[in-house]
């Protein structure tokens, strides 16, 4: 009996032929998984093409609602963007795939789990480090990376075995694709100053002018709603995203910092992504108590920077969802976002849970701060400061400037030097 592999199989050529070099090569009976995480596809086709390759089975997997429920709304929470900028597309849908390869390895007795990533990509990381964080028993192959062919000498190896593809001899692009976005690499883009042509975009095609806006509702941190109507998060993110993406909104246009040490040039579209992290962070902004928004803040960048380098299912990220879990318990409330041609920005917020306070904030007479306290808390506040500075000789820098004006260097230091504003009781008045 020979033995199994299950392949994370796309439908594209490497895939494809990855099915027939796993059988012919090393005498594996190939399963084909594929999983739908809301890239275009034509799944029947894509069966077709996998049993010509020589796949003993075919699976296709919808694991959209799990890849929002499980995966996106931790991403929401972390308001996590790579780099500052993006959006984690595929980093997201990798640990998705992985985790039913996997399940499919576990119920169909497979010894080992395969995937068509190349030596030099992010993506090899994300499926061998998520694939042995789950199960580490598992073998794992990824024939692109030993297989030596190049771009035609794979189409001609598919042609061969009569593998039948599509017009993909002249595809310009690698693209990859989920409901969270798009990422597309490749051709021109190669060259960082070369402008990405219109033609590499999917998602953003301006088709819209007039300004409009929209509402969207968040419940402890999860979108729920937009104008007001509750819908499934998967609907939501497809309709929030062709809406902002009809102005155009949602391209990034970036030099990454790859995990495997090179630079890359990467051109991503990501409408809904984009649009539901700025009213997610704006609504912390109204929600959060100052420490823990901070302390947020900080943490956030590390997440995605874990999420990049393929540690999905590390004990850290986690810990880390923990931690953004506990926070989003008051990310209630609503976001209004303002859509004009290629912008999408927030004009307004509102929560029951908002910590924004009328009568703190108001300077009209409404005003209930206790304008008094304020002399006191600064004069603690910059006690410190008033004292070392007070103690600072003569031509000290931090007296440039300082009290006595002066523009020659020598009397500011001793002006400061005598106390004007430095002793106890100084400031008293102020
Ligand atoms: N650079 C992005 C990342 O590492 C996008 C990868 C796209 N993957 C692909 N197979 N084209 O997440």
């Amino acid at each position: 009996m020979s033995r199994k592999v299950v392949l994370a199989y796309s439908g594209g050529l490497d895939t494809s032929v990855a099915v027939a070099w796993l059988r012919e090569e090393l005498g594996f009976e190939v399963v084909a998984v594929a999983v739908d995480v809301g890239q275009e596809a034509d799944f029947d086709q894509m069966q077709d093409r996998a049993l010509a390759a020589g796949a003993v089975d075919y699976v296709v997997i919808d694991a959209k609602d799990e890849m929002v429920t499980d995966f996106v709304t931790r991403a929401i929470a972390a308001n996590a963007l790579y780099e500052g900028k993006y959006p984690l597309v595929s980093a997201l849908s990798r640990p998705v795939i992985v985790k039913h390869l996997v399940g499919q390895a576990r119920r169909t007795g497979a010894v080992a789990v395969a995937h068509g990533s190349t030596g030099k990509g992010n993506d090899q990381i994300r499926f061998d480090v998520g694939t042995v964080s789950l199960a580490p028993d598992l073998e794992i192959v990824a024939p692109a990376r030993v297989w030596g062919m190049t771009r035609e000498q794979s189409l001609d190896y598919a042609a061969k075995r009569r593998i039948p593809l599509q017009a993909s001899a002249s595809k310009l692009y690698s693209i990859d694709e989920n409901l969270w976005g798009r990422a597309i690499e490749c051709g021109v883009l190669e060259n960082p100053w070369e402008a990405p042509p219109e033609d590499v975009f999917g998602l953003t095609r301006p088709t819209r002018d007039e300004p409009s806006e929209v509402a969207v509702t968040f419940a402890g941190g999860i979108p729920v709603a937009l104008d007001g109507r509750s819908m499934p998060l998967v609907q939501l993110i497809e309709d929030l995203g062709r809406l902002v993406g009809s102005y155009g909104y949602g391209r990034i246009d970036m030099v990454e910092n790859r995990r495997v040490g090179f630079k890359s040039r990467e051109v991503y579209e990501c409408p809904a992504a984009l649009a539901l992290i700025l009213a997610h962070r704006d609504l912390e902004s109204l929600t959060l108590e100052r420490d823990l928004a901070h302390e947020k803040a900080r943490l956030e960048p590390r997440w995605a920077e874990l999420v990049y380098d393929g540690m999905w299912f590390s004990p850290l990220k986690d810990a880390m969802d923990a931690f953004f879990a506990a926070s989003q318990g008051s990310v209630n409330g609503e976001v209004r976002l303002a859509l004009a041609p290629g912008r999408c920005t927030v004009a307004g917020r509102r929560s029951e849970s908002s910590l924004y306070d009328y009568g703190l904030a108001t300077y009209d007479a409404a005003d209930r701060f206790r304008h008094e306290d304020g002399a006191g808390f600064s004069r603690i506040w910059g006690l410190s400061l008033a004292n070392w500075s007070a103690k600072q000789g003569p031509g000290a820098p931090s007296a440039v400037g300082g009290p006595g004006e002066s523009s020659a260097p020598g009397a500011t230091g001793e002006s400061a030097g005598a106390g004007g504003q430095g002793g106890p009781g100084g400031t008293t008045g102020r």
